[in-house]
């Protein structure tokens, strides 16, 4: 059988392919961390220098698992919680939503997104789809960059800490009648700092249900049609850890109108033929 030139291949995929959009900030020793948590330190073992352009450099490093844009695993609340090495990759990927509280929480840093926000959300932009990851952009991540603006407090207590976040009934709503899989915000927590409760950790992280904070460029994702990844790296044993969150937004990504969902069933065939019409002509070719 004859094999496809590989660059062909990528032509070929990236046809089919959305635009992607990073989520994440950079981890470094200044990152924003919870007071009190050990930064990013890398320290540097060995550089074995072969010749003047080429040298092999190796470091080690260290971080708090809970710092920068990173994922929550089930053991960071819960003792028998399942460990980052553990979470199933699918539990990381997931068709997400995008909810905009940016407004609202730029007039009130305590603001708590009500469930009355999830059903105007829904109405405009139909049912959350079950298994989603739910993305809310506070507009906070403009902040990161500057710790006063990002925990409101100068105290080194995190119990001080005021962000806006996100209301019990809006954390049972969508894993009683939603069956999300996972929660993202761009502040440093979904439950508020300062109230001595965590339900939406709690309730979640029980479940096996994820929890990503920290997240970048939130106000770039659409309202829906887009897959977001939030993969960590192995860890044993671990409670968390950064990730590169990143969101892959789907050709068709506007808000889906009545007509479009009755055209949708033309979609899927159409690029099917595209693609078979390509390799035809392909074969040819080659
Ligand atoms: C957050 O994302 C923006 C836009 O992509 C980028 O310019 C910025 O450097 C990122 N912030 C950090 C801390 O990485
Ligand atoms: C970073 O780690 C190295 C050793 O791994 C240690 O000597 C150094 O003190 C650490 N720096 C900070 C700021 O913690």
């Amino acid at each position: 059988m004859r094999s496809w030139h590989p660059s062909l291949l990528l032509i070929l995929m990236s046809t089919v392919s959305g635009r992607i959009i990073d989520l994440s900030h950079k981890h470094g020793p200044t990152t924003f961390m919870v007071p009190g948590f050990e930064h990013y330190n890398r320290t540097l073992v060995k550089t074995l220098i072969f010749n003047k352009d080429v040298a092999v450099e190796t470091a080690v490093y260290s971080s708090n698992e809970h710092g920068g844009t990173h994922m929550d695993a089930p053991l960071h609340f819960y003792k028998v919680g399942m460990t980052l090495d553990n979470i199933p990759l699918e539990n990381t990927i997931a068709e997400g939503v995008m909810i905009d509280v940016s407004d609202e929480a730029s007039k009130n840093i305590e603001y708590k997104v009500p469930l009355s926000k999830i059903h105007a959300w829904e109405k405009q932009n139909g049912e959350i789809p079950q298994k989603a990851a739910v993305i809310f952009n506070f507009g906070w991540h403009k902040k990161f960059h500057n710790k006063f603006e990002y925990i409101n407090t100068v105290t080194d207590d995190w119990r001080q800490i005021k962000i806006p976040s996100v209301s019990e009934e809006v954390g049972n709503f969508l894993y009683d009648s939603r069956d999300i899989k996972i929660i993202g915000v761009d502040t440093m927590s979904p439950d508020p700092m300062n109230t001595g409760s965590a339900p939406i950790h709690i309730k979640y992280l029980a479940n096996n249900k994820l929890i990503v904070e920290n997240l970048n460029a939130t106000d770039s994702l659409p309202p829906r049609g887009f897959r977001f990844h939030a993969a960590p790296v192995k860890y044993v044993g671990a409670s968390g850890a950064q990730i590169r969150a990143y969101a892959i937004v789907h050709e068709n990504q506007e808000p889906r109108t009545k007509n479009q969902e009755n055209r949708s069933w033309i979609i899927l065939p159409t690029w099917c033929l595209v693609i078979i019409l390509l390799f035809s002509h392909l074969v040819i070719l080659l």
